[in-house]
């Protein structure tokens, strides 16, 4: 264990030199093919698959990014985009606020540098949107500039390789942290070296049980001589997500569902009517529905709730006066996030209404003997 203050002294010049050309070579042999590397890739691509790869895995970005930049070529074409179409491009992928950002972005691009990704970090740093690590990213990844960055991969394997204890998002490490990335992307190719930590982290140095003994940093790191990897980074644990209980309505009329604009979570895109509890009524929340059913309890986890979603479906005989009418085969080409998709299966779900968690519990009691 070391000191987290003098994380940046905590690998003299020679090791770290050895640990870049094995970050090198190890990349060129090792690296996934991802849509977003190698030459042909523009800094807007670059930009791109950095906000998605933020908080959502890669098997999931792939096929959303291929479809966004076909879509959205240049900043130019995403700021020229309605909202609805940004985000009807990003629904699914979760953290809408992301999109709106990275729309508010390209439009700062048109305004302040004729529409390309400008490339130096401070004019990065002052886009909307670009944080210290999309900077970072864009900067060393498209335009092969000095800059650092940390994000959990990397925060992963430096407090490894250097055994260095302490909160990763809090100083004194975060400080530590960004310095010693800024020694690591000090390199005649930054790109492949800043590339090469956070991919190391996401199919090596894993957070739960690190591949030590395919690890190109093996010989160099204190975590794997102290034989303990996975205690580091000493991250602070997550408070509990909340809690909420919501009843939502999907009502059917003439082969489309009844969708609404949401106010709270998912600002700009189309939700079923719902209320806060599960004692909601139907009858409360969409006038004039027929044939109201129980569909279950739909469980949505989110980094900071878990819903807890009553589900009810119905029908209307006449259009709704409020809202907007989805054709059910529509549905993938609007902003409809996931939890709404979610909803809807469990409303047309073929295996009739399935089982709230309290009848589930009494169904299952007979059989389970304890
Ligand atoms: N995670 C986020 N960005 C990445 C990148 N460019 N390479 C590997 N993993 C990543
Ligand atoms: Fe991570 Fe193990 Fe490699 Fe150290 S040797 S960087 S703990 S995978």
């Amino acid at each position: 264990m070391s000191d987290a203050h003098a994380g940046d002294d905590r690998i003299d010049a020679a090791t770290l030199a050895a640990v870049q050309r094995a970050l090198v070579s190890w990349f060129a042999a090792h690296a996934r093919a991802l849509p977003w590397r190698g030459e042909a890739v523009s800094a807007w691509e670059t930009w791109v698959s950095e906000v998605m790869l933020q908080q959502t895995r890669v098997d999931t970005v792939v096929p959303y990014f291929t479809r966004f930049v076909r879509r959205f070529g240049t900043p130019a074409a995403l700021a020229a985009a309605s909202e609805d179409d940004v985000l009807t491009h990003w629904a699914g992928l979760g953290y809408y606020r992301r999109a709106r950002m990275l729309h508010a972005g390209a439009k700062a691009v048109c305004e302040r540098h004729g529409g390309e990704v400008p490339s130096d970090l401070a004019a990065l740093r002052e886009l909307p949107g670009v944080g210290p690590y999309t900077a970072g990213a864009i900067a060393s990844i498209a335009f092969g500039l000095p800059a650092p960055l940390v994000d959990g991969n990397v925060e992963r394997v430096l407090t490894r390789l250097l055994a260095l204890a302490g909160d990763p998002r809090e100083n004194p490490l975060k400080t530590a942290l960004w310095s010693l990335a800024a020694r690591f992307a000090a390199h005649e190719d930054p790109s492949t070296v800043n590339q090469a930590l956070m991919e190391l982290g996401a199919t090596v140095c894993t957070p739960l049980a690190p591949r030590c003994d395919a690890c190109p940093l093996r010989p160099h790191c204190a975590a794997a001589r102290e034989d303990e990897p996975a205690r580091y980074p000493e991250k602070a644990p997550r408070k509990a997500p909340r809690e909420e209980r919501w009843t939502a309505v999907v009502a059917e009329h003439a082969g489309s569902v009844l969708l609404v604009a949401s106010a709270g979570r998912w600002e700009g895109m189309l939700v079923p009517p719902m209320t806060a509890g599960h004692d909601g009524r139907a009858e409360d929340l969409v006038d004039g529905v027929e044939g109201v059913t129980e569909r279950g309890v739909v469980v949505h986890v989110l980094t900071h709730a878990t819903l807890r979603v009553r589900v009810l479906s119905a029908s209307l005989r006449t259009p709704p006066k409020l809202g907007v009418l989805v054709p059910w085969d529509a549905l993938s080409t609007r902003a409809v996030p996931a939890f709404t998709q979610k909803v809807i299966a469990a409303a047309r779900s073929t295996e009739g209404p399935t089982p709230t968690p309290a009848r589930r519990a009494a169904a299952a009691r007979p059989r389970r003997a304890r």
